[in-house]
C-alpha cells in the first residue's frame, strides 16, 4: 500500500515519420492499452465504499490514478497492487482516517480533477475535516461546479478563489436531497452529486445538458444501488441519436456490494492510435478490448463522419459496459462539423482529433466546445498555438477551433503546456510529417498512458522518449 508521489523525470518525445504502423493491440501490460482510465477512477473509490473487498483487474495504474489510491490509504481504506490487479477491504461507507494529533486529512490529489471531484462527493458526509488539494496546474480548475451543489445539500465545503483547495468539515447528517441542473455536461460533477446522494436523505435527482459519460451509474447499479436514467444512458444497446433530456435519479444507500471487474481498454488511449493509423500511409492496426459505451464513442462518429476507414467489432458487455474492437487503415481523410451532444461524447479526443482533421484535405468545424478551456491546458488555444509550429492552418474560436487540412505537416518542437493528451497528439502528429517532430514536457503521457511510447514502438514507429 502507497504509491509515493508522482515525480516526473522531464522528458522530450521524439517522433520521425516514415514507417507505416501494422499489427496488433490487445489489453494491459508494457505494450497494451491501459485500462480506461474514467473506470479505474470509479472502481478504486466505489471498492473503497463497498461492503466487503473488491477485485479490478485491468486497472491503469499511472499518474492520474495514482494519486487517488494514495488518498484511499490515509483514508485508512487497506488495498493492494499486484501489476495491474487492485484488492482493496471496502469501508461499508464509513471512512476512518487514521486518528493523528492533525486537525485534517490532506489528501494531494496530483494534476487528477477526477480524483479531487470524486472524492469531494463521497467525502461529503464525513465527520472529518478533510482537505483536497493538487497541482498548480490542478489548482486552476474550476471547483465552483461542484462547491454550489454540494452546499446546497447541505455540506461545509469551501473553495479557494473558486478553485482547490478545497475544505470539507463535518455538516448534517444524513444530506439534503437534491434536484438539480448542471450548468455544463460534466460526469465529474455529476459523479461528485451521486456519491453524495448516496448519503442524502431522499433521492436526487440530477438534469445534464448532454449526455455525459455515465460510468457512475452503470457501476453503482451493478453494486445494488438504485440509479435510473432518463434519456440515452443507462443500457448498453440504447442509442444516444435523438435523445433531448439526459437525467439520473438516485435513492440513498446502506452498503454497495463489492465490485468483480476486468476494465475494458481505453477508448481514449485507443484514440492516439486509431489517429495514428489514419495518418500514416500503409498503416492497419487492430485495437482489442476497448471501451465502446455510446457517451465516450462520440470520437469514432466524428472520424467516420471524416471517410475514416475503420472496423468496429462489438464483443458484448463486460460488467454493464460494452467492449470492442476496433481495425484502423490508414484513410483520405475529409472535413467534419462537430457541435452539440458530439462534443460531449468525445470531449477527451479533440487534441488527436485534430491532428487527423490536419491531415485531411478539407475544412473542419468545432464549435460548442468552450469546456475544453478548462482541461489540463487549454485545450482550445494551446492546440492552436502547438499546430501552428507544424505549419497546421488552424482558427482560434471563442468555443471550438477550424482546421483547413492541408494532407501535410511540418516538422518541428512544440510543447506539452502539462497536458498528457497534447504530448500525445502532437506526437501521433509527427507520424505522417514531412520531418522530425520534437515534443517537450512529454513526461506528461505517463499521466495515462504509460506504455504509449513502447505501443508506438510495437507497431513500427520511430518514436523514442529522451530523458533531459
Ligand atoms: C472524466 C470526465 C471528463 C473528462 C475527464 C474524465 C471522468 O471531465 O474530461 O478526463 O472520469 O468523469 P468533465 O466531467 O469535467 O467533462
Amino acid at each position: 500500500m502507497g504509491t509515493g508521489t508522482v515525480k516526473h523525470r522531464r522528458s522530450v518525445l521524439v517522433v520521425r515519420p516514415g514507417n507505416p504502423l501494422r499489427g496488433e493491440v490487445g489489453e494491459g501490460g508494457q505494450a497494451g492499452l491501459p485500462g480506461d482510465k474514467s473506470l479505474s477512477h470509479r472502481a478504486a473509490l466505489l471498492a473503497a465504499m463497498a461492503d466487503g473487498e473488491s477485485q479490478v483487474e485491468n486497472l491503469l495504474v499511472a499518474g492520474v490514478t495514482l494519486p487517488l489510491l494514495d488518498g484511499l490509504a490515509a483514508l485508512g481504506v487497506p488495498w493492494s497492487l499486484e501489476g495491474n490487479c487492485l484488492r482493496v477491504q471496502g469501508r461499508s461507507l464509513e471512512w476512518e482516517a487514521p486518528i493523528t494529533a492533525e486537525e485534517a486529512v490532506h489528501i494531494n490529489c496530483g494534476n487528477s480533477a477526477t480524483t479531487l471531484r470524486l472524492l469531494a462527493g463521497a467525502l461529503a458526509a464525513w465527520n472529518r475535516h478533510v482537505v483536497l488539494d493538487g497541482s498548480a496546474g490542478l489548482r486552476r480548475r474550476p471547483m465552483k461546479r461542484i462547491v454550489a451543489p454540494l452546499q446546497q445539500m447541505g455540506v461545509d465545503i469551501q473553495a479557494t478563489d473558486g478553485c482547490a483547495p478545497l475544505h470539507i468539515r463535518p455538516s448534517l447528517h444524513p444530506l439534503r436531497a437534491l434536484d438539480y441542473t448542471l450548468p455544463v455536461a460534466s460526469a465529474q460533477v455529476k459523479s461528485c452529486l451521486l456519491l453524495a446522494a448516496l448519503a442524502a436523505d431522499g433521492p436526487t435527482t440530477l438534469h445534464e445538458p448532454g449526455p455525459s459519460r455515465d460510468h457512475t451509474e452503470r457501476m453503482l447499479r451493478s453494486m445494488g444501488a438504485s440509479v435510473e436514467s432518463f434519456g440515452g444512458s443507462g443500457a448498453s444497446s440504447a442509442s444516444l441519436a435523438g435523445v433531448r433530456q439526459w437525467s439520473v435519479r438516485i435513492e440513498p444507500v446502506h452498503a454497495l456490494t463489492p465490485l468483480r471487474l476486468v476494465l475494458p481498454g481505453d477508448i481514449s488511449a485507443a484514440t492516439f492510435l486509431i489517429v495514428a493509423a489514419l495518418i500514416t500511409p500503409g498503416s492497419e492496426v487492430l485495437l482489442r478490448g476497448v471501451g465502446l459505451n455510446q457517451t465516450r464513442t462520440g470520437v469514432l462518429d466524428a472520424l467516420a463522419q471524416m471517410g475514416a476507414d475503420l472496423e468496429i467489432t462489438p464483443q458484448g458487455d463486460r460488467h454493464g459496459e460494452p467492449v470492442g474492437d476496433i481495425r484502423a487503415r490508414h484513410s483520405a481523410l475529409g472535413g467534419a462539423q462537430v457541435g452539440g451532444d458530439l462534443v460531449v461524447r468525445m470531449i477527451d479526443e479533440f487534441p488527436a482529433f485534430a491532428v487527423a482533421a490536419a491531415y485531411s484535405r478539407e475544412r473542419t468545424v468545432v464549435l460548442g466546445a468552450e469546456e475544453l478551456r478548462h482541461k489540463e491546458s487549454d485545450r482550445i488555444s494551446d492546440l492552436c498555438q502547438e499546430l501552428r509550429k507544424l505549419g497546421v492552418r488552424i482558427t482560434e474560436t471563442a468555443d471550438g477551433f477550424v482546421v483547413d487540412g492541408s494532407g501535410d505537416l511540418e516538422g518541428g518542437v512544440v510543447q506539452s503546456h502539462g497536458d498528457h493528451r497534447l504530448a500525445m497528439a502532437l506526437g501521433v502528429a509527427g507520424l505522417a510529417a514531412r520531418s522530425e517532430v520534437r515534443v517537450e514536457g512529454a513526461e506528461m503521457v505517463t499521466e495515462s498512458f504509460p506504455a504509449f511510447e513502447s505501443v508506438l514502438q510495437g507497431l513500427g514507429g520511430e518514436v523514442q522518449a529522451e530523458a533531459l
